[in-house]
């Protein structure tokens, strides 16, 4: 691994998420409003070829892990040749190529994308419950993402190896008393259900009082599961690994509210519109999408691109503590669109 993209932290950035669409085909609640967000022109969006080129640069200097987020990454049209493109750099160093979506239409698009190159799925999943999902989502499709679901587990059953992981946002008195019949999808599945503290937006109606802390998931798994222990988390694991012994997954939490992980955060970003950052909750960006869409004067626009992964992923200060992060982020921010990826 080269230096390059090694902080002062020693985080080494091999991590790169890449937001190929600002759109979605659900509304939960804690995500967007009904109306949806306000879209960007498309002139500002990265292109299929710029998304290629941009992944191309950053496996070249050290990237091994690529995850597609959004929005929702299979609402965009050519999400499947742009995958296609991106799984031709495994022979140049890229280990991983990895999904975030909500499931919805993915059963329809999965098996290309497996032979595309794909090696692992997050599916944010809130609810075991068809109603109770159409509340949380605001929209009908708890059967179609069953279906993928169903999908990933039968291809896996081939050999296909995907690392299937569930993400599951916490909201009290709305799937709180969710979180064991959850747990127990991991009694004969390979699957890791992680679940995640409630994060406030602007404009997502968060309150204290609807968030449900780790240690109290902690405190209601264990008064059913008392044997539920923590396993060895992965180096640059932002969630924390539990199992119940002799079950076939695990349990994870993503304690984004109460217990900050930014020391073993090696996430690069790039939003839809290109521009690349550290950390979510870190201000400073740089467009790369500008750097490539300039006309370019007999220099190599490898050495700008590099320049200014230089400038956003070894400067630690770009990262900021818990502590002092801004409060809320604003509807469609690059931040929220980040996250929601
Ligand atoms: P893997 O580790 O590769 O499985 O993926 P991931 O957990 O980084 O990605 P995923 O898209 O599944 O995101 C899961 C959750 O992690 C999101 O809901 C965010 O809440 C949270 N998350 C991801 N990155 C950050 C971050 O930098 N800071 C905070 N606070 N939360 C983050
Ligand atoms: N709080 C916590 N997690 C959230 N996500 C989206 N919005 C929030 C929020 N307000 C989650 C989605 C998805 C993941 C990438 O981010 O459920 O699983
Ligand atoms: Fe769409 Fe994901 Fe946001 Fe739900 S959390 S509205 S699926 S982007």
């Amino acid at each position: 691994f080269s230096d390059f993209l090694t902080d002062t932290f020693h985080r080494q950035h091999d991590y790169l998420r890449i937001s190929v669409t600002e759109r979605c085909n659900l509304r939960c609640l804690y995500c967007m409003p009904e109306e949806g967000i306000e879209l960007s022109p498309s002139h500002k969006l990265l292109t299929t070829p710029e998304i290629v080129l941009l992944s191309s640069l950053f496996v070249s200097q050290g990237v091994t892990k690529i995850r597609l987020t959004g929005g929702e990454p299979t609402v965009r049209r050519d999400i499947v040749p742009l995958m296609q493109q991106i799984g031709a750099l495994r022979p140049h160093g890229l280990r991983e190529l990895c999904l975030t979506t909500n499931g919805l239409s993915l059963h329809r698009k999965l098996e290309p994308m497996v032979e595309a190159g794909l090696t692992g799925v997050n599916l944010s999943l809130d609810t075991l419950d068809p109603w109770q999902f159409q509340i949380m989502t605001r929209r009908n499709g708890f059967a179609a993402v069953q279906k993928s679901i169903d999908r990933i587990f039968e291809l896996n059953r081939a050999g296909a190896g995907i690392k299937f992981k569930i993400n599951c946002v916490v909201m009290r008195g709305m799937n709180d008393r969710e979180i064991v019949p959850f747990v127990e999808m991991t009694r004969d599945r390979d699957v890791e259900v992680r679940f995640i503290e409630y994060m406030p937006f602007d404009g997502n109606k968060w309150s204290q009082g609807k968030m449900f802390s780790y240690e109290e998931m902690l405190g209601l798994i264990r008064e059913k599961y008392p044997d539920l222990h923590k396993v060895q988390d992965h180096k640059n694991e932002t969630s924390k690994t539990y199992q119940i012994p002799g079950f076939a997954g695990r349990i994870g939490f993503i304690t984004s509210m109460t217990h900050n992980f930014c020391g073993s955060c090696n996430r690069l970003r790039i939003t839809s519109d290109g521009n690349l950052k550290v950390c979510l909750f870190g201000n400073d960006e740089v467009s790369l999408r500008d750097i490539i869409r300039k006309i370019n004067n007999g220099e190599p626009i490898e050495t700008e691109v590099f320049e200014a992964m230089k400038q956003i992923a070894m400067d630690e200060s770009k990262h900021l503590p818990l502590s002092e992060r801004p409060p809320m982020l604003a509807p469609n921010s690059p931040e929220l669109l980040d996250i929601i990826g």
